[in-house]
């Protein structure tokens, strides 16, 4: 593969800058300055840098942000701040999205990938992922909640949620966790409106077998790999522990 293309795919430069960039001698191979935008490299074997810093070489990049509020998860709605903000140049393709959405207010766990396959399989209907939120609620929680969320919520325009998984966090009054599999546009909080109550704090814990790092702060990335990857699609977070882990906020 000529090294331009390399970066190309995987940097949000123009080919036209990253030419530039390599007669300039910014970019090394393995250690030693490219000077030629069509120099063959190899994704597995060869190191590039740019600017100094490492480009890896996987065909495809994944990335976990704590989202914080504020934050809308389309790329290009006017007025309002992206998530694509908050993804370091280093961490940055062209093609890195989003893998569904958060709400503005909403936070915690967001994917980012540029492998299309992957995306489709977490958010298609048949086998989608588990999803779990923390919520805050207006109001107590309800013991009937539990039984009317597992045998399926009708929303107020008539949507008919699947059975879902929630119960309230030990010790709080107003803390639940849920848990979904599937995405309907603001279902959570849709959700606890059709049962008469309002979701104050939204947060997004675990996607599949993947729980959000606790040392990650709200608006910091990671970068992923393959066995993440894996651990997300064919594993689930085991409810119960989840729902015993402590929050410094709790009601
Ligand atoms: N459900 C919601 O209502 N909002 C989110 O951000 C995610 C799930």
């Amino acid at each position: 593969m000529r090294l331009d293309q390399f970066l190309s795919a995987r940097t949000l430069y123009s080919r036209r800058e990253l030419r530039t960039m390599i007669t300039k001698g910014k970019v090394t191979v393995d250690g030693a300055p490219a000077r030629k935008p069509d120099q063959p490299v190899s994704p597995e074997k060869n190191i590039v840098c740019l600017l100094g810093k490492h480009v890896p070489g996987d065909p495809y990049l994944y990335v976990l942000l704590n989202k914080p509020k504020g934050y809308v998860s389309s790329a290009d709605e006017a007025g309002q701040h992206s998530v694509m903000e908050l993804i370091p140049p280093e961490l940055s393709r062209k093609d890195l999205r989003p893998v569904g959405r958060l709400d503005k207010d909403s936070t915690g766990l967001l994917l980012f990938t540029d492998d299309g396959q992957l995306a489709h399989q977490v958010i298609a209907a048949r086998g989608h992922v588990a999803k779990y939120y923390r919520i805050l609620l207006a109001r107590p929680w309800e013991d009937a909640y539990a039984d009317a969320i597992a045998a399926g919520i009708r929303l107020a325009d008539g949507a008919q949620c699947k059975p879902a998984q929630a119960a309230p966090v030990p010790e709080t009054q107003r803390e639940a966790l849920i848990c979904l599999h599937e995405g309907k546009y603001h279902q959570v909080r849709r959700m606890f409106a059709a049962l008469g109550n309002h979701v104050e704090e939204l947060e997004r814990v675990a996607l599949g077998g993947l729980t959000m790092p606790p040392d990650l702060p709200l608006g910091g990335c990671i970068q992923l790999f393959e066995q993440d990857v894996q651990k997300m699609l064919h594993s689930e977070t085991v409810f119960s522990s989840l729902l015993q882990t402590k929050k410094e906020s709790s009601s």
